[in-house]
């Protein structure tokens, strides 16, 4: 085992949470201390987006067959748009005298380590270079501006974290969530760009250097100790019909449809190897851009005192840094099995998503055809998975608690069909893996009231319990960091992805979902019976009935922009 693989699977083990103790972390935790949520750069030229809230046609259900949405051009209002509906602000809250801002992607705490960037190649409407997104202004920061025009017009958009901004409330373990969140800011991404009949492209072969070259983030001058970002995705964005890879079969087939499946059909075939040769080139063209171009700006301060530093944090990043890879091509996408009941348009589910805090431990069940269309949707053949470039890594183990027809319980919902007989052999001889659905691969394990072993493994959180269904994520883990150290984040970004079509599915459904990152994590693996690392639970997720907290306020997102017209 090399050195890095060693670091990541010491941080891995270090930072999991114990029935007798939680993962190491602040003693204590200012409030009025907390790192500002929204990063700036002073000294840039300042491009104002479009007003925010703008509604466009499609329905959530017509993000099942993106194909059929009719590409918006790609101008500032709609580049806006795309950045609004993945990143933006959805509300305010308030509650007394404090007042906080919820997004349209999650995040752990809510402290939204996440940072991004858009990157423009040569279009009328704006510069050639690389800009900042702050939310809570719904504006660009100009950070590079390119001599030239690239070959290619057209989006990118960049992804970082700021490692520190979650370890401040969350200790060791905050790296873990910072991928969470990159995974959440990757499926926010997918869903704003199908509502705009666009697709996103995930550049997995860009290296964690080149990416930090291109978003500016070597620039260590440029920002404040311990506050420095670090890279994590580059993604373009096919903004026309003819880019957009896909090809819709309506297969029932269940094995089949949870198998990666192989492009077909010459014209397709023909099509990728043009993207990916423009993708090689565009590679290169970008990275120059960058280095040539000129840059401005520096980042504030975030404003908080760093009392306690992880210097672990910095460890396994280093450990699970991306270097230029080959990646697998392209997976073809199916329908949906399964169409969902909701008549809400998509960017009304994307605005309206929130996490629950507490659900209603007394409620009718959930609908088995809505338990079965969130399950469908999470198959990765879907087309929330489009961007998603590898055979699944992640299974899921579900506590149902509350749905109709299911006997309370364990199932199981393997996510590729080859790692069926893996689990089987893996988890508890008393499981009796009987298949209970015939369009999706849901096997039933074991019978039994779970509510209570599922409030305390989620470190006993009764949202865990009062849900109709809360899982745990499942990852292909040992051999998948021993192949390569840094696909310890991808694991975590498969989770986060999983969790965002959970998010936006719970809601579409009239329930409401939420992340779990807080679980004890060898009690889980207890439960289900492994006895080693070949594979652990990286991400609860729950959803159910939510209870209102009506002594909160609800605010408009960008109200505040009206206040300082
Ligand atoms: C990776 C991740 C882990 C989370 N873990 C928990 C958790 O353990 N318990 C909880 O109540 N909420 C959890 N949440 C929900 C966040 O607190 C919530 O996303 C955040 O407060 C922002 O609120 P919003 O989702 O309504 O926008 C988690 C969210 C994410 C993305």
């Amino acid at each position: 085992m090399n050195k890095q693989t060693e670091t990541v699977l010491n941080y891995h083990n270090r930072t999991k949470h114990r029935l007798e103790r939680y993962a190491k972390g602040p003693e204590s935790i200012d409030w009025e201390d907390q790192p500002d949520q929204f990063r700036r750069f002073s000294g840039c030229d300042i491009v104002t987006l479009p007003k925010p809230g703008a509604e466009l046609d499609p329905l959530f259900t017509d993000l099942d067959t993106p194909e059929i949405i009719p590409p918006k051009p790609l101008n500032l209002v709609n580049a806006g748009l795309l950045l609004e509906l993945a990143f933006g602000l959805s509300a305010w809250k308030q509650y007394g005298p404090s007042r906080w801002a919820l997004r349209c992607n999650p995040s752990s705490g809510n402290l939204h380590p996440t940072e991004a960037y858009l990157i423009s190649t040569g279009n009328d409407f704006i510069k050639s270079g690389v800009y900042h997104y702050v939310s809570h202004d719904h504006s660009l920061e100009q950070r590079c501006q390119f001599a030239g025009n690239l070959p290619d017009s057209g989006i990118l958009i960049g992804l970082s974290s700021i490692h520190w901004r979650e370890a401040w409330k969350y200790g060791e373990r905050a790296y873990r969530y910072c991928q969470h969140d990159t995974g959440h800011a990757l499926g926010a991404l997918r869903y704003a760009a199908a509502a705009l009949g666009w697709s996103v492209e995930l550049l997995a072969e860009w290296s964690d250097e080149d990416i930090a070259k291109l978003l500016g983030l070597d620039r260590t001058d440029d920002f404040k100790p311990l506050e420095q970002e670090s890279p994590d995705i580059i993604c373009r964005i096919n903004t026309h019909a003819d880019s957009k890879l896909l090809e819709n079969t309506l297969d029932t087939n269940t094995d089949s449809s949870i198998k990666p499946p192989l492009p077909s059909g010459e014209g397709m075939r023909e099509g990728f190897q043009k993207s990916v040769n423009r993708e090689r080139q565009q590679y290169e063209a970008l990275l120059e851009s960058a280095q040539s171009g000129t840059w401005f700006g520096l980042a504030d301060s975030l404003r908080a005192y760093h009392l306690y530093q992880w210097p672990i944090i910095d460890e396994v990043a280093i450990a699970a840094n991306k270097p230029r890879t080959e990646e697998p091509e392209w997976q073809a996408v199916r329908q949906c099995i399964i169409k969902p009941t909701c008549t809400k348009t998509a960017t009304a589910i994307i605005r309206q998503r929130r996490s629950a805090q507490q659900f209603d431990g007394k409620m009718s069940p959930l609908s088995q055809t809505d338990f079965y269309r969130m399950l469908a949707a999470v198959l990765p053949t879907t087309a929330a998975f489009e961007h998603w470039r590898w055979p699944p890594k992640i299974h899921l183990f579900i506590f149902v608690h509350r749905v109709e027809g299911l006997a309370p319980g364990i199932y199981a919902l393997p996510r590729n069909h080859d790692v069926l007989e893996p689990l089987q052999a893996a988890t508890l001889a008393d499981f009796d893996w009987q298949k209970v659905a015939e369009a999706i691969p849901l096997y039933h394990l074991y019978s039994g009231d779970c509510r209570q072993i599922a409030k305390t493994v989620s470190c006993h959180q009764p949202i865990a319990s009062d849900s109709a269904f809360s899982l745990g994520m499942v990852a292909e883990f040992g051999e998948t960091i021993e192949t390569a150290p840094w696909l310890y984040r991808r694991l975590f970004w498969e989770c986060g992805l999983i969790g965002q079509v959970l998010y936006l599915e719970a809601e579409a459904a009239g329930f409401r979902g939420t992340g779990i990152g807080c679980y004890f994590d060898d009690s889980v693996h207890e439960i289900l019976g492994f006895k080693d690392d070949k594979f652990q639970s990286l991400y609860h997720f729950t959803v159910g009935k939510p209870l209102e907290d009506k002594r909160l306020e609800t605010l408009p997102a960008y109200g505040h922009l009206n206040d300082v017209v």
